[in-house]
């Protein structure tokens, strides 16, 4: 078996990362983070003073990203921490809407894709990234609930909001990501809806490499 995929898509919040590359520590796959892909992108172009309605086509050729042991490269650097600010998170989302941008990092995420097994997860892996993806699962949770877990990362970092701050942001994130006309965030229509809401990661991490094990071995028997 050469390529196995198992998408991991959902809003802000909603567990995505922790579960994902949990998951691909236990399932002995490669784990890719697409948002971490936009993140780097979307910094690059605001250094260049570009916004999302201008032509990027010529800049985004000047971007050469590659996979290497489990890290993203940006034309040679590590994508860095410097990616996971709030502000870097609300760039990625505004640069998002560009078709430009959206072609150039969904080609490159399926030549990523292509290289074994993955766990990938993002806002559109299972419906347009990776729509033959042998798992796809997308994961929920309450608005509350992803507030409070957004909330406790970034006092981890160090960085000081309140609730209501952090919900004003949050709730911006979900509808750019959810209301924009290229690729947006939904479930695919055969994705597996979970809600974490009242789940701990170990049992939702659980569930995903179940389901994940089971379709392997259907695939290996050829079932
Ligand atoms: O998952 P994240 O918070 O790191 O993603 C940051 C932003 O990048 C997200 O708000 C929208 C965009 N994104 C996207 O449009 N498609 C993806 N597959 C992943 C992220």
């Amino acid at each position: 078996m050469k390529e196995f995929i198992v998408a991991i898509d959902g809003p802000a919040g909603s567990g995505k990362s922790t579960v994902a590359r949990l998951v691909a520590a236990k399932l002995r796959m490669n784990y890719l983070d697409t948002g971490a892909m936009y993140r780097a992108v979307a910094l690059y172009l605001n250094s260049k003073n570009l916004s999302p309605s201008d032509d990027l086509t010529d800049v985004l050729d000047e971007i050469e990203f590659h996979y290497k042991d489990g890290s993203l490269y940006l034309n040679g650097m590590k994508v860095s921490e410097q990616i996971r600010t709030a502000q870097a998170g609300k760039l990625a989302s505004d640069f998002a809407v560009n078709p430009a941008v959206r072609s150039k990092l969904t080609e490159l995420q399926r030549a990523i894709c292509k290289q074994g097994k993955f766990v990938v997860e993002g806002r559109d892996i299972g419906t347009v990234v990776v729509p033959h993806a042998q798992v796809k699962i997308f994961l929920t949770a309450s608005f509350e609930e992803r507030v409070r877990r957004r909330l406790k990362e970034l006092q981890e970092k160090g960085t000081i909001l309140t609730f209501e701050q952090v919900a004003e942001q949050i709730k911006l994130r979900d509808e750019q990501d959810s209301k924009r006309s290229l690729a947006p965030l939904k479930p695919a229509e055969d994705a597996t809806v979970l809600d974490t809401t009242n789940k701990t990661i170990e049992q939702v991490v659980e569930e995903i490499c179940e389901i994940a094990l089971r379709r392997m071995n259907c695939e290996s028997n050829r079932c």
